[in-house]
């Protein structure tokens, strides 16, 4: 039998490259969040500190849970074994998510229909699981953007609308939640935000004056609690093809008589990666963020945007 031993070597190398990438990715997440399956344990070099960077047995709330962003991440945190909490206005959709996560293989939710601006309402709702669960370890703080639209246009309702729904929600959650992170010495606080936090963008002028405050908000925070082992930090997106993405081109294509397909290639000019993110992607990152993986990451401003951004 004639064998090339050019090829036979090539074969050998990539057998090898497989094997690595698969144990290095077992090693980092064990299929927790799925029945039957364990926990991944890593040692992190250097600190002498094993971190596990699962989540299995803490309580995640995951607001703006049933679209979009907020829905990747439900099921991102289901696969790292988290208990979830999701949170959105609509029960239907959130139905269909349970539904989803169960087909998947994970346990059914915790559902919360209930709308961030009416805070009463959503502190009752809190308050309810906080009797099912011992503490809330993670708060996605997620949801719609507000009304789009220049600023010297806004009324004080607008303003006023979205500081409700956005930063005083954030601000009920957190004092209602804090308690049971500090008892457990774990605790994330994870905005969904912007990346006109760090560069306004035109036409969204309430959305960049409320981000800037959620972003001040959880910078003040982060000061505050981190010696409980509670960290505080903001994820930015960028083009994301979520629902709200696709109405957004939509409205943009009929303002400036364009195609959709014609918005969306301009945008994704504007993405050195020139493509938009999977809302995969950007849940991966809060999930990672929600982890023990990211103890020492606090208080800061990570845009997931493929590089859009244009300052440091
Ligand atoms: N997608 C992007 O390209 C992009 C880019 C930059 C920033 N962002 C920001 O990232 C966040 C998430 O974006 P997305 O694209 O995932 O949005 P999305 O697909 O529109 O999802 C928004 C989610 O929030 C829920 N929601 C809306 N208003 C709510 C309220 N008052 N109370 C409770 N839940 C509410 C919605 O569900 P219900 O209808 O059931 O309430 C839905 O589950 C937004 O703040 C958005 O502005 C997104």
């Amino acid at each position: 039998m004639s064998v090339d031993l050019g090829r036979a070597k090539d074969l050998l190398r990539l057998l090898f490259v497989c094997e690595v990438k698969m144990t290095s990715r077992s090693e980092r997440v064990g299929k927790s969040g799925q029945k039957g399956s364990e926990t991944g344990v890593r040692k992190a070099k250097g600190s002498g500190i094993a971190k596990d960077p699962s989540l299995a047995n803490r309580v995640a709330l995951v607001c703006g849970a049933s679209e979009g962003i907020g829905r990747a991440t439900c099921l991102e945190f289901a696969r790292l074994g988290a208990s979830v909490v999701a949170l959105s206005r609509s029960q239907l959709k959130l139905a269909a998510l349970s539904d989803e996560m169960v087909a998947k293989g994970f346990a059914a939710p915790i559902l919360l229909p209930v709308d961030l601006g009416e805070t009463e309402t959503l502190l009752k709702h809190i308050d309810k699981v906080l009797v099912a669960v011992k503490a809330i370890h993670v708060v996605v703080h997620n949801l719609g953007g507000p009304v789009p639209g220049p600023l010297a246009t806004a009324s004080q309702q607008d303003l006023e609308r979205a500081f409700r729904a956005h930063v005083v929600s954030a601000q009920w959650l957190m004092q209602r939640l804090l308690p049971g992170m500090k008892s457990a010495n774990y605790g994330r606080f994870i905005q969904v935000l912007s990346t006109s936090v760090k560069a306004p963008l035109p036409n969204l002028g309430v959305s960049n004056v409320i981000r800037a405050a959620m972003a001040n908000w959880a910078k003040t925070l982060a000061l505050e609690v981190g010696e409980f082992g509670i960290t505080v930090n903001n994820v930015l997106p960028g083009y994301t093809r979520t629902q709200r993405l696709a109405a957004l081109a939509k409205a943009v294509a009929q303002n400036k008589h364009l195609e959709v397909s014609e918005v969306e290639d301009l945008w994704r000019g504007q993405v050195p990666l020139k493509r938009f993110a999977d809302p995969t992607e950007t849940a991966e990152v809060i999930g990672f963020l929600a982890s023990p993986m990211a103890a020492y990451i606090h208080g800061i401003n990570l845009p997931v945007d493929g590089g859009r951004l244009v300052c440091l």
